[in-house]
């Protein structure tokens, strides 16, 4: 299991410190929540904030895209050095083009599922993925409760990705509560801010969260 800390619930004024703390605690992968204000209710950071935390790690970083029109950035938030960008099947009309953009442009490429969005959106794009993000809240605000229909989601993602090397990813609520049911349902990476950021020893919240879903 790969365990990505979400920055969002880290001190944005400390950013290379807390991203030393996770990675140290043996974490897989940064995960950077992207907002513009207009596809969900929030605005956060972007690519001149990747650039920086890029000379502060090596892990891979995923920029999960929560902006409309993504198309128009890919090249930006490549150039500022994230490893994956994940754009939402909601906010990209030709999903399919987006993607092969991202991996054009030399990143991965993964896309995101609002809670609302069934599985088969994802269907006729699946040999151009390289990972997928369940969202298990709706995106916009970490601290959220998990939604509980997301087990039997990741479940049927699961099924649909088959043998395909695709990482399957959950965001949001994730925690050693929901770690253990989304293992068994199929995931293979959790994205956590909360549970991570918000725990006295971030480095420790790592591996706890890595040993409850084992
Ligand atoms: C929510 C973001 C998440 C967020 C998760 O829109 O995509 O990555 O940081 O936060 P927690 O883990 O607190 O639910
Ligand atoms: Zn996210």
């Amino acid at each position: 299991m790969k365990i990505a800390p979400s920055i969002l619930s880290a001190d944005f004024a400390a950013l290379g410190d807390a991203i030393a703390v996770v990675e140290g605690g043996g974490a897989d992968m940064i995960h950077v929540d992207v907002m513009d204000g207009r596809f969900v209710p929030n605005l956060t950071i972007g690519p001149c904030v990747i650039e920086s935390i890029r000379k502060r790690t090596r892990l891979p970083l995923d920029a999960h895209l929560m902006i409309v029109e993504p198309e128009h950035y890919i090249e930006d938030f490549v150039r500022a050095g994230a490893d994956f960008l994940t754009v939402h099947v909601e906010a990209s009309p030709h999903l399919h083009r987006t993607l092969q953009q991202i991996r054009e442009a030399g990143a991965k490429a993964g896309v995101a599922l609002n809670p609302s969005t069934p599985p088969d959106a994802i269907e006729w794009v699946l040999d151009s993925l390289d990972l997928i993000l369940v969202m298990s809240v709706n995106p916009g605000f970490g601290g959220q409760s998990f939604i509980p229909s997301s087990y039997a989601k990741v479940r049927q993602i699961r099924t649909l990705v088959g043998a395909r090397p695709i990482e399957v990813s959950v965001d949001g609520g994730v925690n050693h509560n929901t770690a253990s049911g989304l293992a068994k349902a199929g995931a293979t990476a959790l994205v956590a801010g909360s549970a991570i950021f918000g725990a006295q020893d971030p480095a420790q919240a790592v591996k706890d969260l890595r040993s409850a879903a084992q």
